[in-house]
């Protein structure tokens, strides 16, 4: 059994699908491991890192691999250099994009989501939304830090007093509780607000304010897999007038609301953006799925009457080695699933629900349910 190691195509992904210490548990579970040179290059791991734990490295590393891990889908160029029937882990990023996983099917490898993994006990070590979003909230603060032109904490000097930055997070899933953390750590006064009741009390436990429209829609907004529902246009008009009042006084936004396989609640109008002084910041965590700010410009840092809409897309991207470090494990986890520890052999139980949760294509067919051709 051999895994192969992708180098990302895409020059803006500087994350990698395995590192040297995956290797050598890749290695102790019976598989061979090779990876095309450079691909850990830009996490900080060399090639004789890798070799060092045993990995074969070649630019031929995925001809024959059983399993390919990648860290972005795969494109059609790369695909077609696979073997027929390998197994292909990565994050698809599967909604909306059709097209491709018709080419990955087309192509006849077995594509694995790992952003569809399932949120329970036995999957929370292959969960890359967690891993990723934990450290995309972190660096958003530090995005955040870095764009204000004043200091964070208070700071009481003999020159006078420097005010600690207000923040206001927005959202309050994996990334928002790290964004709250990390803002609380640098000494900022941290609000935050979601749609999903459990929150509050993660968000008080945390150091900071609660601030929502706790009517009975909200009482019931969090679906059974813990995740928020797209809330009503009464909700959100009442929320947004509770949370425009507030936006005016605050130094840095960062949004991170998501609602799964739809486009990111609008959460902050180009009203608000105005009402907000000049030199304050909005980092925009939801960018890649049509963003919370309006206004919001990926890869860019929009500019308006002095405010700053920043949208960097792959935050975690930004913290390459820490990213790729955790990644790796989750799906060291999860490929572990598929190997039979006595017979050291590939054997991947179809049955399982992480494997149903999680494939999208085999045997030449998109055969996830939720991606299903439409007739
Ligand atoms: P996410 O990335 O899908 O969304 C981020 C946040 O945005 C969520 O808290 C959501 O409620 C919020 N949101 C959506 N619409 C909003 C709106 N209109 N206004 C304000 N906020 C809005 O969420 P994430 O980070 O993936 O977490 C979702 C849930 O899953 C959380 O309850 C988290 O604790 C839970 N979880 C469970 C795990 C497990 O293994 N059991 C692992 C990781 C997370």
């Amino acid at each position: 059994m051999k895994i192969g190691v992708a180098k990302e195509v895409d020059a803006a992904e500087p994350r990698v699908a395995a590192t040297p210490d995956t290797v050598k548990k890749f290695k102790a579970l019976g598989a061979d491991v090779a990876i095309e040179p450079g691909a850990g290059i830009k996490s900080g791991l060399l090639d004789s890192d890798y070799e060092a734990a045993g990995a074969t490295v070649s630019a031929e590393a995925l001809k024959d691999a059983d399993i390919v891990v990648k860290v972005k889908r795969p494109e059609a160029s790369e695909v077609a250099r696979y073997k027929k029937g390998a197994l292909v882990v990565a994050i698809m990023d599967p909604y909306g994009n059709d097209a491709a996983l018709k080419t990955m099917a087309d192509a006849g490898v077995a594509a694995f989501a790992m952003e569809l993994m399932p949120r329970i006990t036995r999957a929370q070590v292959m969960d890359v939304l967690s891993s990723q979003a934990n450290l995309a909230g972190y660096r958003a603060v530090i995005e955040a830090a870095e764009a204000f032109g004043r200091a964070f904490p208070m700071m009481m000097t003999a020159a006078g007093t420097v005010p600690a930055a207000k923040v206001f997070v927005m959202g309050v899933g994996v990334a928002g509780l790290q964004a709250i953390a990390t803002a609380r750590r640098l000494g900022a006064v941290v609000t935050a607000t979601d749609v999903r009741p459990a929150t509050k009390e993660q968000v008080e436990s945390l150091g900071a304010k609660f601030l929502a429209v706790e009517d009975d829609e909200f009482k019931n907004a969090q679906t059974a897999g813990g995740y928020a529902k797209e809330m009503s246009k009464e909700y959100q008009a009442k929320q947004a007038a509770l949370t425009a009042e507030h936006i005016k006084k605050q130094d840095v936004i960062i949004t991170t609301a998501l609602i799964p396989g739809r486009p990111a609640p609008k959460l902050v109008t180009a009203e608000m953006v105005k009402s907000m002084k000049p030199g304050s910041v909005l980092v925009d965590l939801a960018v890649e799925r049509g963003g919370n700010v309006e206004g919001v410009v990926s890869g860019q840092t929009a500019e308006v009457n002095g405010v700053k809409i920043i949208g960097i897309p792959n935050l975690a991207g930004r913290v390459a080695a820490s990213a790729s470090s955790l990644y790796s494990r989750n799906l060291l986890s999860f490929i572990e699933t598929m190997i039979d520890k006595s017979t050291k052999a590939l054997a991947v139980n179809w049955d399982d629900e992480l494997v149903k949760a999680t494939a999208l294509t085999k045997d030449g067919a998109v055969i996830h349910p939720n991606f299903q051709p439409k007739a």
